[in-house]
């Protein structure tokens, strides 16, 4: 008997009672007692292959480990010290970044999620969150389309219902990044520039609401959906933490009565289950796990 996995990283051989396993990532026990074996996996379809970028830092990191520990193989996407070393907020680094993914998955990714993203009143917030993120997502999404249970995620934001610049919103929507990115400039050159963070989180959560439904993806059965944090203790929002002023803007811009601000397991931990194979029918949703921000800034009246 020969049983070779998906992925042809486990084979297991048998001649009568001399059983043999091997597997590439050690998560794969075989026990054999005269002819009665069993083949137990850690987790149930063999080790699933997840993608994560901002794999470095803060919540992609608490997810990264977290994924690891669970058994699941992550390829890290970073600007340093990851599997894969890109800068998402160029053409050329999301290519290259795109084809190293590729390259380490043979070509079968079971889940994508996009965490990277920075803060700022500049037009990198629109190159990063924006165009990064979704070039990623369409980018490996044909390696998702061979997984058997495919997911995706992103991380949104509670500043995605704060007030953005609606002609960036535009441009990035219509794919003009050149275009998004002179806006930006703009935008920051008349002093708007704190409206590109809540811009590209905009952007983003219409994208995916409009993608996720789409023959690309809900089509080819891969839920795409986000978590749209509020405030998490990660290295973005120390700074803020600093300034006892910032933190009272801070407090009052995203008010959050449950729990206050967030570790940020607590957003991985959402991440997961959003790329669990037990997510079969959500799509296009922006999960606000929020501590009760949304709810207080919108009310009652929006769902
Ligand atoms: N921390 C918060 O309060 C908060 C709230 C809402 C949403 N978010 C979102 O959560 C995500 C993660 O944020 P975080 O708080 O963990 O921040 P973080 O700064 O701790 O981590 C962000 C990671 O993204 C990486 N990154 C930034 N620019 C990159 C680029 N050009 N190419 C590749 N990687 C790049 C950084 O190197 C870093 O490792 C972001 O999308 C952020 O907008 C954070």
């Amino acid at each position: 008997m020969t049983l070779t996995s998906r992925n042809d990283d486990v084979t297991l051989t048998s001649r009568n009672d001399d059983v043999t396993l091997t597997s590439r990532n050690d998560d794969v026990t075989l026990t054999s007692r005269s002819d009665d074996v069993t083949l137990t996996s850690r987790s149930d379809d063999v080790t699933r292959r997840i993608a994560v970028t901002g794999s470095g830092s803060g919540i992609g990191k608490a997810l990264a480990a977290s994924l690891r520990a669970g058994g699941d193989e992550v390829i890290g996407v970073d600007l340093k010290d990851a599997d894969v070393c890109a800068d998402l907020s160029t053409p050329e680094g999301r290519a290259l970044a795109v084809e190293s993914v590729l390259a380490r998955s043979d070509g079968v990714l079971d889940g994508v999620v996009a965490c990277a993203g920075v803060s700022g009143m500049t037009a990198q917030t629109v190159r990063v969150n924006f165009f990064g993120v979704t070039a990623l997502l369409e980018g490996l999404r044909p390696a998702l389309a061979r997984a058997p249970k495919p997911r995706a995620a992103a991380v949104a934001s509670i500043s995605a219902v704060q007030p953005a610049d609606p002609e960036v919103v535009r441009a990035c929507l219509d794919g003009a990044e050149p275009q998004a990115v002179a806006l930006a400039e703009r935008a920051a050159e008349r002093g708007e520039g704190w409206k590109l963070y809540p811009s590209s989180k905009s952007a983003l959560a219409r994208w995916l609401r409009s993608r996720a439904v789409s023959p690309e993806w809900a089509g080819c059965a891969i839920p795409l959906n986000a978590v749209a944090p509020g405030v998490v203790l990660t290295p973005m929002t120390a700074p803020l933490f600093e300034d006892e002023a910032m933190r009272a803007v801070m407090d009052q811009a995203v008010p959050m009565p449950l729990n206050g601000h967030a570790e940020p397991e607590v957003i991985a931990d959402a991440l997961r289950w959003l790329i669990a194979p037990e997510n079969s029918h959500m799509a296009g949703q922006i999960v606000f796990v929020d501590g009760g921000a949304e709810a207080t800034l919108r009310g009652p009246d929006v769902y």
